[in-house]
């Protein structure tokens, strides 16, 4: 039976004792571990940055998916790298020069993905489709957990298949924000599933287990 990526976001962690979380998190079955990178000018809200990350990247083997909601991120690829970022998706809106720096991340080793805010069009995204190996849909406004899912924008994933159609096929497509089992069913077009709120609010494995089950209850 297909299943979903599960990603858990560790914005909706207890951050006091992250390292024990995401040790907790991967015995749950998370199948990467999502996070959130705020600056407080991009969105508002401050999160952490490369020091934290590299102290967490010991506790885990799971696979880092570091989402970067920060302003110039070009100028910082290098240090979320060092840390030991295995994914890195940056803004449409935030970077100066998208195309060389998701070219940087590749030469680098590492995936690269791009996302953009909920109003923003998505053909901003159709020059990039295949310089990337994922790309997420911001199904809140980006900056805080624990918000209502937009349906509106499931309809992104749908003109990015079409347009990307045979040229990149190995690409992921990601939704984040408002996801729990329900929201997880309309969520048809998607490989992987980002939840904050919904996963840290409850018991971390039956919440991983239902979002990876959701894809057998997929709606129209
Ligand atoms: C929002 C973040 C999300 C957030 C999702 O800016 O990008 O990853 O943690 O939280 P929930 O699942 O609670 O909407
Ligand atoms: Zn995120």
């Amino acid at each position: 039976m297909k299943q979903f990526l599960v990603a858990p976001s560790i914005l909706s962690a207890d951050f006091a004792i992250l390292g024990e979380e995401i040790k907790k998190i991967e015995r749950a079955g998370a199948d990467w571990i999502h996070i959130d990178v705020m600056d407080g000018h991009f969105v508002p809200n401050l999160t952490f940055g490369p020091p934290v990350i590299k102290k967490l990247r010991p506790h885990s083997k799971v696979f880092f998916d570091v989402h970067l909601m920060i302003d110039q991120p070009e100028k910082w690829i290098d240090d979320y790298i060092d840390a030991g970022a295995d994914l890195i998706t940056i803004h449409v809106e935030s970077c100066r020069d998208v195309k060389t720096t998701l070219e940087y991340i590749r030469s680098r080793g590492k995936k690269a993905g791009i996302t953009l805010k909920p109003q923003t069009p998505v053909e901003r995204l159709f020059p990039f489709l295949e310089s990337v190996d994922l790309v997420l849909i911001m199904s809140v406004n980006p900056g805080f957990g624990g918000q209502k899912f937009m349906p509106d924008q499931l309809r992104k994933a749908k003109e990015i298949k079409k347009n990307i159609q045979n040229s990149n096929p190995q690409l992921l497509l990601q939704i984040d924000g408002g996801i729990n089992a329900e929201t997880a069913k309309l969520c048809r077009d998607f490989d992987v599933l980002v939840a904050g709120s919904y996963v840290f609010s409850g018991d971390y494995k039956i919440a991983i287990d239902q979002l990876k089950k959701a894809k057998s209850t997929l709606l129209e």
